[in-house]
């Protein structure tokens, strides 16, 4: 299998034997976006047309096979930006038409849900799943694979955007949430108070456009900004809410198990809390290796593997799907 993510701006590509993985290969945008803060999207498409070629080579070189050994080609077809996503989609399609091979389109969400389970002996298992990117904050009952029940999502930023925008407000790099995680490290959590929006709501639903507000009437008021300790905080704040819901959902789930991906599951801060929580529980708690919580192809792969075993494959006349839902 070789399966392609371009939903957004990293350009990736992985090989896979049944869902033994032989190469994962990314190639990042992050520096060209960072100059604008942002992901633009013109220019995300621009250099996944670049990038695409290139990084398949590579992903076929370290797999040690050729184009024509592949029996599949999957791609993700949303959601994501339309003109991100028709980059990896056409090259997909295209190959699998050259070489008479099936096509397989898969969920990036679904690509993140699952990848805690990815290498598990036992693969997917019934769990509590909590997506947390720079675009989603999701929780999912998984009942098994494809079998997909929302318990609760963001209502208006997600989690990896509040990381980001906090990191735009205290002057660091873009994409924010990997620095607010180093420069909090050693840091007091409990110097500024932050607002957990929702801990309480009944629900299973967050809310991080609060948070990011109360961080910028902070800064207001302040003569000097104490990074570190601010980065603490704020990241306390939000991991004592991702973790909070979590730990309230898994306590309603029959599964006992607990599966965490998605950009902002690479926080440190997150994973200790979750490790604690899910210990102090006695619940299983699976978090994918780092390589594999930001974007990449492996994770769609592992999804278009469990497919194909399942002789689910996509028509050619499958579109992308921007606004793709999970359940
Ligand atoms: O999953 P991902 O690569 O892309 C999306 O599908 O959105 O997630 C990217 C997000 C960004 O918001 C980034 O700041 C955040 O994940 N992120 C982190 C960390 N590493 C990446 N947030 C907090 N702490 C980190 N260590
Ligand atoms: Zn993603």
């Amino acid at each position: 299998m070789l399966a392609l993510e371009t939903s957004c701006d990293e350009t990736a590509a992985a090989v896979l034997r049944g869902t033994e993985l032989l190469a994962s290969e990314v190639a990042s945008q992050v520096a060209i976006h960072a100059e604008y803060g942002g992901v633009v999207p013109e220019v995300a498409s621009r250099n996944h047309l670049r990038a695409l070629q290139p990084v398949i080579t590579r992903a076929l070189e370290r797999a040690g096979l050729t184009v024509k050994e592949i029996d599949a080609f999957a791609a993700t077809t949303g959601p994501g930006l339309a003109t991100s996503l028709m980059i990896g989609v056409s090259a997909a399609k295209g190959l699998a038409v050259a070489l008479k091979k099936p096509f397989v389109g898969v969920n990036h969400l679904e690509g993140h849900l699952l990848s805690p389970f990815f290498g598990q002996p036992k693969g997917v298992r019934p769990a509590v799943g909590l997506v947390v990117s720079g675009g989603h904050t999701l929780l999912v009952e998984i009942e098994g694979f494809g079998k997909y029940r929302k318990l609760g999502q963001t209502l208006d930023d997600a989690a990896g955007e509040a990381f980001d925008k906090v990191g735009k407000l205290l002057g660091l790099p873009y994409p924010g949430g990997p620095h607010v995680d180093r420069m909090a490290e050693g840091c007091d959590p409990y110097a500024f108070d932050f607002p957990r929006s929702m801990l309480d709501s009944g629900d299973l639903n967050f809310s991080f456009s609060g948070l990011k507000t109360s961080v910028r009437y902070l800064l207001e008021k302040l003569t000097e900004r104490p990074i570190g300790n601010l980065c603490a905080s704020f990241q306390e704040a939000v991991v004592d809410v991702l973790v909070g819901k979590t730990m309230d959902a898994a306590e309603a789930s029959p599964s006992g198990v607990v599966a965490v991906s998605g950009g902002v599951s690479c926080n440190r801060r997150l994973r200790e809390k979750l490790r604690e929580n899910c210990d102090a529980r006695g619940l299983e708690l699976f978090l994918a290796e780092p390589a594999l919580c930001t974007d990449n192809a492996a994770m769609i792969g592992f999804v278009a593997a469990l497919k194909t075993q399942r002789n689910q494959f996509s028509e050619l006349t499958e579109d992308i799907h921007p606004n793709l839902a999970l359940a």
